[in-house]
């Protein structure tokens, strides 16, 4: 498999596949058994990101309980932190509606509260958040993630459906990617 281009590279690995797959096995038990007396859950994920892990994820849940909707991210520049994400996709039907936001990693936490504040707006029962990483960092927002598979460093990392434009999302684990100096 070639890693490399002339700018980036894919250095330490942090999760490798099997570690990852034990991981989802996990958080699928957790998200089961909180979930266990409820008839129906939206499960917002959030593209593309987390589109990899999900797949996996409900697979083994394996309950067509969970319904998926997938959600489209943008960002744009803008002065106000979080005034340039727009979310887009059809979630009139989640009011009064259990719902599952997923995300690939929990970084500064803007995405995942935009994603809420959004999701709110259509009174839902309760939003819980699920992420199959979060990054050790200063989050500028703070969010409860109730489910999450693992934990990484603060850097830039890849595979597993994370991306550096548009690449390295097929990886089937996730490492460190070293970014070319600005
Ligand atoms: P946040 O809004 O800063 O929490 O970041 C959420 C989004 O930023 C994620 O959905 C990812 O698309 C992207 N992101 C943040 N950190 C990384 C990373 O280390 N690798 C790849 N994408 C990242
Ligand atoms: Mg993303």
């Amino acid at each position: 498999m070639d890693c490399h281009d002339s700018n980036t590279q894919v250095e330490q690995i942090f999760l490798s596949g099997p570690v990852l797959s034990a991981r989802i096995a996990d958080l699928a038990e957790q998200i089961k058994a909180a979930y266990a007396a409820t008839d129906r859950v939206i499960v917002l994920v959030l593209l593309n990101g987390a589109k990899r892990f999900t797949d996996e994820l409900f697979r083994r849940i394996n309950d067509r309980k969970f319904q998926l909707r997938y959600l489209t991210v943008r960002s744009y520049s803008g002065a106000r932190p979080g005034a340039n994400i727009t979310i887009a996709g059809d979630i009139t039907d989640v009011a009064g509606q259990e719902v599952l936001i997923a995300d690939d990693i929990y970084d500064t936490g803007l995405t995942l509260s935009e994603a809420m504040q959004k999701v709110e707006q259509s009174r839902p029962l309760r939003i819980r958040t699920c992420c199959l990483l979060e990054k050790q960092t200063r989050h500028k927002k703070k969010i409860a993630i109730d489910f999450k598979a693992a934990t990484v460093p603060d850097c830039f990392v890849v595979g597993y459906g994370l991306d550096y434009n548009g690449r390295y999302r097929d990886l089937p684990f996730i490492a460190e990617l070293n970014l070319p100096s600005l």
